[in-house]
């Protein structure tokens, strides 16, 4: 029903002003008596656990950072399959992002282009959201990022504040340095300013009495040498994994008439055009460092072939944003039924092989 009749209606609106509205749904759909009762049972999502980094998640099935940025629904996404949600990209202080339109559809790749600038209310504000929440069985992680007006040279205080204060209240962090919609911030990828940043939040982490999972999440702009480089200062600095990866800036193979992409403008393109690449950047780090890097895989998740997919290529857990725009709330219980289906072509075998 949501691909036929409700997705024409929301996608003839404005992207953001839809994005809101959704939220307000979720919410208000939350408040009709026995919906969770009915969530719970009737529509549940298999039971899929994964351990990954010594926590355990129910399923393998995340959503991405930036579409609940301020945590503000932390305790519903359970309730539509996700077995763990990442909140922010969140900053010390809150800011309201790049100046509107600054969120873009196109439909004809089944993708989006945003620059939305880490538009949030700021670590207080989540602070707030995360004690209200009754998180149960969900596993929860801060995506944490630095302020527009930081500059770079001063960028470690603002991962350092997001990291200090959240630590209580979340599960794992992610180091957010390859978003394209803070100008500079992608260069915090490169080796000397990220070995900074990494350090000293492990430097905080390691005299904890219970450390938290620590993971970077990156571009897949980046050449294979910069990845080498990563992967260099993620074992240095003792990483549990990376999040592969964001939106891109590239804008090569899309069917979207090519002046409304130039009309568009700047911003990370995410959805089906970058399945592959996210792939071959999930692949490359897997080969490189013989399947012992964690990975969640991220980007251009559609259906439950792509996210087998990026498993084979070598994610141990996944993230979806595009794929749940498009595909509606029903999504992530579609992917967890997939994953745990037996692959139809094992199953041809089996039925082969007993007769
Ligand atoms: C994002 N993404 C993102 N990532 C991040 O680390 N912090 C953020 O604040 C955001 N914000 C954001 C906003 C919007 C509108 C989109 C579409 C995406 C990136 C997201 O988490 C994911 O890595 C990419 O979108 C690729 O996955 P999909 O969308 O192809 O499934």
């Amino acid at each position: 029903m949501y691909k036929w009749l409700i997705r024409p209606v929301l996608f003839s609106f404005d992207p953001e002003n839809v994005h809101y509205f959704s939220f307000k749904s979720i919410e208000r759909m939350f408040k009709i008596p026995g919906i969770k009762q009915m969530l719970t049972t009737r529509f549940r999502a298999p039971a899929h656990p994964v351990e990954m980094f010594g926590l355990t998640f129910k399923n393998p099935v995340g959503l991405a950072a930036g579409f609940d940025k301020d945590g503000v629904l932390i305790d519903k996404w359970k309730f539509l399959g996700f077995g763990f949600v990442e909140v922010g990209t969140v900053t010390p202080k809150p800011q309201g992002g790049n100046e509107k339109p600054r969120l873009f559809r196109l439909p004809k790749d089944k993708a989006i282009i945003n620059r939305m600038g880490f538009n949030n209310g700021g670590v207080g504000a989540l602070i707030e959201k995360l004690k209200e929440a009754d998180k149960g069985d969900i596993i929860v992680g801060a995506n944490i990022g630095k302020n527009k007006d930081t500059p770079n040279e001063k960028a470690v205080n603002d991962y350092m504040f997001c990291f200090e204060h959240l630590f209580p209240y979340v599960d794992y962090f992610v180091v957010n340095v390859s978003s394209p919609n803070t100008p500079g911030l992608r260069r915090l990828q490169e080796k000397g300013p990220l070995t900074e940043i990494l350090s000293t939040l492990q430097e905080f982490n390691q005299r904890q009495e219970k450390p938290k999972p620590l993971l970077l999440k990156i571009a897949p702009d980046l050449s294979y040498d910069e990845i080498d480089d990563i992967l260099e200062v993620a074992e240095n600095t003792s990483l549990s994994g990376l999040i592969a990866t964001n939106t891109t800036i590239r804008r090569d193979g899309l069917r979207t008439n090519k002046d409304y992409i130039l009309q568009i403008g700047k911003g990370g393109l995410s959805g089906k055009p970058i399945t592959m690449r996210s792939q071959e950047v999930i692949n490359y780090i897997n080969q490189r460092t013989e399947g012992r890097m964690k990975i969640i895989g991220v980007g251009g998740i559609m259906d439950k072939d792509d996210a087998r997919s990026h498993m084979e290529a070598g994610a141990g857990l996944i993230q979806v944003y595009t794929g749940f725009v498009y595909e509606g709330p029903g999504f992530a219980k579609k992917l967890v039924k997939g994953l745990s289906a037996p692959d139809e072509a094992e199953k041809l075998k089996e039925r082969l092989l007993r007769k």
